[in-house]
């Protein structure tokens, strides 16, 4: 029978530290572009591709994130009481019906692979994605969402996918990079995997970024991978070792991201889709139109 993923796993118990102080009592993961969080825009992205359990692994700013996804009892009937029926219905929507989370901590940051290995008693021997919400995927007006792409193309092969982006060849220090060996359009089977490779040494500059599909083999591996860079259980040597077992694949997905980890990442994001925004877009056009302009005076 065909495994179809069912389950996403959101890390976000990471120390944010490029944000500090914004970080310091809420994750990096809520904050917001125009006016969502950027985990919402990932659960959003999860649940178009059939997931219905979201598992967040939290950290010690462990409230922030439980309680944007809980209903909220005061707000509803404040925002009923003063007749904002559409804010209302944006507040109630915020977990489509029939989608349960599920909240895991993590009690010390000791690395993206241990966050998805905290995953294990919730996901148990299923296939299951895990969505890093500080990349922000613009979904693709043919081919939908980058993890709706991915699933397609699990629901082909069976195995484990990684997102990939191709990124300068400058830039392969900051991305676990992969060996690509052509499979198909846009697929390539994954000989080998490393993390942040100086240009000279890279296989490629094809770059995963936060979007992962993985066979629950992956567990047992993390569990006996020892401490890598910065002393951290790192996600990239599990998939290193999952390589050797079964069949990887990685997938260059359609669709602009946005590293929101960075601080340029996050105010171009905030710049483009606010832009796009319905309700301000065209004056926040406006806006930049006067203040290049003014700018461009200035300078000359
Ligand atoms: P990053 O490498 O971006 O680290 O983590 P960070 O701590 O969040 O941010 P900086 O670099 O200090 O600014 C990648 C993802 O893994 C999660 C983070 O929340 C982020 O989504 N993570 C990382 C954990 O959940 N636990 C960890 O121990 C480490």
């Amino acid at each position: 029978m065909k495994r179809q993923i069912r389950k996403a796993v959101f890390p976000v118990a990471g120390l944010g530290t490029r944000f500090l102080p914004a970080t310091k009592a809420s994750p990096k993961e809520m904050l917001p572009i125009v006016d969502k969080p950027l985990i919402q825009y990932g659960v959003e992205e999860a649940v178009a591709a059939g997931v219905n359990t979201l598992i967040f692994i939290i950290g010690r700013t462990k409230n922030a994130i439980a309680d944007h996804f809980d209903k909220a009892y005061e707000l509803e009937v404040e925002l009923e009481t003063r007749g904002k029926a559409d804010l209302l219905e944006v507040v109630r929507n915020i977990v489509p019906r029939g989608v349960e989370c599920v909240y895991v901590r993590q009690a010390e940051a000791l690395g993206l692979g241990h966050a998805v290995l905290c995953a294990r008693p919730v996901v148990g021997d299923e296939p299951f994605a895990v969505i890093l919400a500080d990349d922000l995927i613009e979904e693709d007006a043919s081919e939908g969402g980058t993890l709706s792409q991915m699933a397609r193309c699990f629901n082909k092969y069976q195995c484990s996918i990684l997102g990939v982006e191709r990124v300068p060849h400058e830039e392969t220090n900051k991305y676990g990079i992969v060996n690509p060996l052509p499979f198909a359009s846009r697929l390539n089977n994954v000989g080998g995997i490393i993390e942040k490779p100086k240009p000279e040494n890279a296989p490629s500059n094809l770059a995963v970024v936060g979007r992962y599909i993985l066979t629950s083999r992956i567990f047992d591996l993390l569990e006996h991978i020892p401490r890598g860079t910065g002393n951290e259980i790192q996600l990239t040597d599990g998939i290193a070792a999952l390589l050797n077992e079964e069949q990887v694949l990685a997938y260059e997905f359609s669709g602009r991201r946005h590293d929101c980890g960075s601080k340029l990442g996050y105010l171009i994001a905030t710049v483009e889709y606010g832009l796009r925004h319905p309700e301000l877009g065209s004056r926040f056009h406006t806006y930049l139109r006067e203040l290049t302009g003014s700018l461009g005076e200035a300078e000359g």
